[in-house]
This record gives C-alpha cells, sequence and structure tokens, in this order.
C-alpha cells in the first residue's frame, strides 16, 4: 500500500528530519529545512538489467567508449572525453556559461556525426536557437525539446536513441510521482535517480545542469554529488572574461584538472596556454608581486600574486584575500612574524590572487611570503623570478611534488630563476637554462629579497 508521510528536508544539504528544526545538523545552515511530502511503500517501476554475479576475467570493456567533445580543455577535465553511458553534472553560478558551453559541445558532437539531444527546462526553443546563431553556425541536426516533465523526456530519448543528451537544468525537471515543488530535494534527488537508470539502461552520456545558490531557496547540486559519476563545476568571477572548469569527482579519469576558457561574443573559447594569458598585464617593478607556480591536475599553472601591506589605521588590522584561503594568509603572517621577526602585527594585508582563480595548494606559500614581504619592504622581485613550495610552521620550506615539471614548465615561459625548496633543488638534475634557488627556511627567502 502506498503511503503519504511528511518529512523535512534541509534545501541546501538534503539533511531528512521527521520535525522541522531552525539549524540543519548536517551543514549548520539556518532556515533550510522545508516540508515536502514522500510516498512510501510503494515498489518504484525499475527495469534494471538482470545482474548475475560475474567474474572479472569474463567482463570486457570496449577502448572506443569515449566521445571526443572537440574541445581539449573539456575532454582534459573529463579524463579524454565522454565516457559513453554516464551522468555528468556541470555545477556553477547563473549566467557563468553553462548552457553556452553544451551547447558549443552539441554543435561539435553533431559535427562529428553523433546524435545529440538537448533538453531545456528554462528557455524556449527561439531563445536557444538565438543563442545557437550567436554560437556560430550549426550545419548537422541538433535535436531540441522544452520540457519540464521528466516522463515525456525519457520517452523522447527512448524514441530518439540519442548518444549524448543534456538536460538544461535538474532543477526544472519534475516527476509527476514525487508531489513536492520542481527544485526541492526529493524532485532534484528522483529526477537524478531516473536520469541515471535511463543513462545505464540506454547507454546515453547525460549532461545535466545544475544550478548552485547560496541562498539555498533551490536545492543545491551537491545533494546530488555522490550520485552521478562525473561533477564539474564552473568558477570564476562573473565581472572577468576568463571560466575555470573544475573537475570535482570523476569515476573515469583524474579529479583536480582544470580546463580554462574566455567567454567572448560568440561564445567559450579554449586558452590553450593558460599561464601565459594570466601573467599578461603583470606590473613591472612594483613591490608585492611574485609569480608562483601551482599545479593543477597534471597541469603546471603560472600565477601572479600580488599582496599589499600598509600600517593600520585600525584597532584591529585589516586582512582580506581573493582567490586564496584567508586563514593561510594570517598563518603565514604569524610565521613571519615568530620565525622571521618581520612585524607584520600592525599592518594591513591584502593579497590577491589574479585572473579570478582559486588557488588551495600549500606549495603557493613560498610565493605569498615572497609578495607579502616585498611589499612590507617596499623591494620589487625580479620579473623573471618564479618560486613554489610549503612553508611550516617552524620557519621551514618543506618540499612539494612534481617539482621537475614546474621548473620545465617555468624555464619554457621564460623565466630565469627559480626558488624551490632545498630538497626539490637537490633533486633536479637535468639543466633547463634556469637558476634555480635551493631555500630551507622562510630567512633565506627574505634575504633573497
Ligand atoms: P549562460 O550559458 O546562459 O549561463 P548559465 O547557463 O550558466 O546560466 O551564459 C550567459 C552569459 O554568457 C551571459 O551573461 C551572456 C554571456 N555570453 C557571452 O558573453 N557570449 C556568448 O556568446 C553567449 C552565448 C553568452
Ligand atoms: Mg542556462
Amino acid at each position: 500500500m502506498a503511503k503519504q508521510k511528511q518529512v523535512f528536508f534541509c534545501q541546501e544539504c538534503g539533511f531528512e528530519s521527521g520535525k522541522w528544526m531552525g539549524q540543519c545538523p548536517g551543514c549548520k545552515a539556518w532556515n533550510t529545512f522545508v516540508e515536502e511530502t514522500v510516498v512510501t511503500g510503494v515498489r518504484k517501476r525499475t527495469e534494471s538489467a538482470a545482474s548475475a554475479p560475474a567474474s572479472i576475467l569474463r567482463i570486457t570493456t570496449d577502448e572506443e567508449t569515449r566521445i571526443g567533445t572537440g574541445m581539449k580543455e573539456l575532454d582534459r577535465v573529463l579524463g579524454n572525453g565522454i565516457v559513453k553511458g554516464s551522468l555528468i553534472l556541470l555545477g556553477g553560478d547563473p549566467g557563468i556559461g553553462k548552457s553556452t558551453i553544451l551547447l558549443q559541445v552539441c554543435r561539435n558532437l553533431t559535427e562529428d556525426g553523433h546524435k545529440v539531444l538537448y533538453v531545456s527546462g528554462e528557455e524556449s526553443l527561439q531563445q536557444i536557437k538565438m543563442r545557437a546563431e550567436r554560437l556560430g553556425t550549426f550545419r548537422q541536426d541538433l535535436y531540441l525539446q522544452c520540457e519540464t516533465d521528466l516522463n515525456v523526456v525519457e520517452e523522447a530519448m527512448i524514441k530518439l536513441e540519442p548518444e549524448v543528451a543534456v538536460i538544461d537544468s535538474v532543477q526544472t525537471m519534475m516527476l509527476e510521482e514525487v508531489t513536492s515543488a520542481a527544485g526541492s530535494v526529493s524532485q532534484v534527488r528522483e529526477v537524478t535517480n531516473r536520469l541515471m537508470q535511463i543513462a545505464k539502461r540506454k547507454n546515453i552520456a547525460i549532461f545535466l545542469i545544475g544550478h548552485v545558490t547560496k541562498e539555498g531557496t533551490v536545492a543545491g547540486p551537491r545533494t546530488l554529488e555522490h550520485m552521478v559519476d562525473t561533477v564539474l563545476y564552473f568558477e570564476g568571477e562573473k565581472s572577468s572574461q576568463y571560466r575555470i572548469l573544475r573537475g570535482v569527482k570523476n569515476r573515469f579519469g583524474a579529479t583536480n584538472e582544470i580546463g580554462v576558457f574566455e567567454m567572448q561574443s560568440h561564445g567559450l573559447l579554449e586558452v590553450k596556454n593558460p599561464s601565459q594569458v594570466m601573467l599578461e598585464g603583470r606590473p613591472v617593478d612594483a613591490s608585492g608581486s611574485a609569480v608562483v607556480c601551482s599545479m593543477e591536475g597534471t597541469r603546471p599553472l603560472m600565477i601572479e600574486i600580488q599582496a599589499l601591506v600598509a600600517q593600520t589605521n585600525f584597532q584591529m588590522p585589516r586582512r582580506t584575500t581573493v582567490g586564496i584561503d584567508f586563514n593561510r594568509v594570517n598563518l603565514l603572517m604569524a610565521v613571519l612574524e615568530k620565525r622571521a621577526g618581520i612585524h607584520l602585527g600592525s599592518c594591513d594585508a591584502y593579497v590577491n590572487l589574479t585572473g579570478g582563480i582559486r588557488l588551495s595548494e600549500p606549495a603557493v606559500d613560498l610565493g605569498i611570503v615572497l609578495a607579502l614581504v616585498s611589499s612590507y619592504r617596499n623591494r620589487p622581485i625580479d620579473a623573471h623570478t618564479v618560486s613554489f613550495g610549503e612553508v611550516g610552521l617552524a620557519g621551514e620550506i618543506r618540499g612539494v611534488s612534481m617539482a621537475e615539471q614546474r621548473v620545465k614548465e617555468a624555464a619554457k615561459l621564460g623565466f630565469t630563476t627559480c626558488i624551490l625548496p632545498a630538497s626539490n633543488a637537490a633533486g633536479i638534475t637535468s639543466d633547463n637554462g634556469i637558476r634555480l634557488l635551493g631555500v630551507s627556511n622562510v630567512k633565506e627567502v627574505i634575504d633573497y629579497i
């Protein structure tokens, strides 16, 4: 017998509770519980393939199961193309370019002779066509559908049998059987579940677009990260033209790979050499600017760190960061104070990463230290110097992984000096035409400036 039950869901993280609560015990967000009706007791109609245990040696995999998207940067994040029958979640703030990139992918796929279905619950056919016209000519047939009822979409998919489908967006899709509103946690969960079944049964690769909202008015796709095969996030400041696509989870490839795109008037353009682009327009002979080399997945990336340190006019010195962890900067300032005798306690500090990118690798520590001290002493760092290395609490500089690749990339981009952990410098034997400066504690770094 079908039974209806009233349940409260946190719209932020999907926490389920029998009663309303002010604060979610799961994600600590306030005022996010909404009442939803769930139906229990009915066996869901599933037609999963017979699943008898099979020996691993008998299972064959097809090498050619990946489809190239025609965009190298996207292929890199996906791990060399789209895996057939996989469910890929693309998240990001509204207006960042999710619909645009997937429409471009659809065009590339149809050019290569793949059958593609684009389902939009947000825009009309005319609106999609208008956007498509901005992106360039579509020479091959692309199937478009405006629909919010997932049952109808499922029928279309079964009839059309596309190789790749795009659902724009998961928050607008509804299943009649679920009584709560579109975009609520139970709808989003059920819709994703159903799409997963379709993807696996029909061997269709499905891209799922999801909006992330900080207010939590719409269920964030964070609740379904664990359900899908691959999770990609689009990052970047909307005001800057660069967009970074980051792989957060990938069942078929490495995570933490990034792809860099530039938003132009006719769509997103791949940035083939991000380091060069990010370093463009660097101030010359200005203090407080340091270039750091960070590994994003398998790619070394050169980024400029800017710091501004000035005497404070407040009781409590002000500190702000853009693109790097605030607490990390505070920690490094404390290390400088204690281990190198640089008195930053009465200084305001502002630290920025340029280009709208966010870095979390510890190897950028050394760059932050250099930028801070350079600004404090008002001495510019040589423009052809790059650095990387982790700073420990005792002021020691610790080695990081993949030092050789970083040095190689720096040399390729024309840097002449590289400040790096002494332990890493000892391990690099090849001559890349770049001067290596091994350092083992922050004092040595400061002597350099
Ligand atoms: P869109 O893909 O609609 O964002 P999302 O689907 O993630 O909400 O992107 C919309 C933004 O991109 C909008 O601000 C306009 C801009 N844009 C361009 O700059 N050039 C273009 O060619 C297109 C199609 C959009
Ligand atoms: Mg959109």
